[in-house]
């Protein structure tokens, strides 16, 4: 629990240090590769965390918007597919701002939020346990991608994942599929997963969304040499290097690159790491799915789409899964 953390009798703080293995080990091994890469979980320290919110609130980034209206407008209906009493886990939670929409609808037995940025997640859990006094909430830091699952003891009930704001974009299709498939299995044959995907639309609106005209996305970028700095004592300096995002019409993805302004060498532990100017550092992709593609997906991890949600201009969808025959 995060330091003179204040305490909330229906607020249960869970932490599995998720920061403390071989993060250096895996960040030198992927900034070794011939494109040099680091992974988006490092982005949410808990200054990224803020910065995702402000990107939230800038007018190119559709996405939050648009979900939430999706879940304010369903939410009768949402709640009707994920039935009485469940435990509702949030892999990803950041503010929990979304699932203020549905709790009122779905009044879940217990609210899991799970994220890997530990005192937003404290700060996010306190807030939502002081505005929701009837919800217990079993707050877990923890890698989502990691087998959190085999060292938590959750409380008893059917298991509804809440899985929105498209975070399962930021992991290629095999890993989302393999991501998937985990969860189809953990979660038990009567259980369902509520899900956001962000839609495949025209590149100059996917552009804007990811090169917000006051920079917030190129800061929330550049913040990752901050929080790596923090976690491995390296020595990257953000003004060495300038955010670049576009659309890969190929692989359908947004990809976040930082690109070197010089020549120059950084040192982790020991570990010196070479940068040429102009070559760049792959931070994160953003898959766009259409519905079809996504429900391919979703049927290769062996779920199927029981309820599917848009909106009027087709930029966000929503899904509700359950496990397939
Ligand atoms: N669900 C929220 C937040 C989405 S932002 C919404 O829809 O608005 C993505 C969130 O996932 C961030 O809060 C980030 O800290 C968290 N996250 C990213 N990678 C993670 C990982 N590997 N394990 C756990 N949380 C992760
Ligand atoms: C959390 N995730 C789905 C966001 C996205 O759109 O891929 C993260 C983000 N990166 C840049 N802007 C927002």
């Amino acid at each position: 629990m995060p330091a003179a953390a204040p305490k909330l009798a229906n607020v249960f703080f869970e932490d599995q240090h998720p920061a403390a293995g071989d993060s250096r080990a895996e960040l030198v091994a992927g900034l070794r590769r011939p494109q040099k890469q680091i992974k988006p979980k490092y982005l949410y320290d808990a200054r990224g965390s803020e910065l995702f919110e402000q990107i939230t609130l800038q007018q190119e980034y559709y996405p939050t918007r648009t979900e939430m209206a999706i879940l304010n407008q369903h939410a009768a209906e949402i709640a009707v597919c994920c039935g009485d009493d469940c435990v509702l886990i949030e892999p990803g939670s950041g503010s929990s701002e979304k699932v203020r929409l549905i709790l009122d609808n779905v009044r879940p037995v217990s609210y899991v939020p799970l994220d890997i940025s530990v005192e937003f997640l404290y700060e996010s859990a306190v807030k939502l346990g002081r505005e929701f006094p009837w919800l217990n909430i079993h707050a877990i830091c923890a890698d989502f991608s990691d087998s959190w699952q085999a060292r938590t003891n959750l409380s008893s009930g059917r298991r509804v994942i809440f899985y929105p704001g498209s975070t399962i974009g930021n992991m290629d299709p095999q890993d989302a599929q393999t991501f998937l498939s985990g969860l189809r299995h953990w979660i038990g044959d009567d259980s369902g997963v509520l899900i956001g995907v962000d839609l495949q639309k025209s590149e100059q609106i996917l552009h804007a969304a990811y090169n917000d005209a006051k920079g917030v996305t190129a800061e929330f970028n550049l913040n990752i040499f901050n929080s790596i700095n923090k976690y491995t004592g390296a020595n990257f300096n953000p003004e060495n290097f300038y955010h670049q995002a576009f659309y890969n019409q190929t692989l359908k993805r947004i990809e976040m690159h930082l690109v070197s302004k010089k020549n120059h060498t950084v040192d982790i532990e020991g570990s010196v790491i070479a940068f040429d100017k102009g070559e760049s550092l792959h931070t994160e992709n953003s898959y766009k799915y259409s519905m079809e593609s996504f429900t391919s997906l979703c049927n290769a991890a062996g779920f199927v789409v029981t309820k599917s949600w848009l909106d009027e201009e087709e930029l966000f969808s929503v899904y509700y899964l359950t496990v397939g025959e």
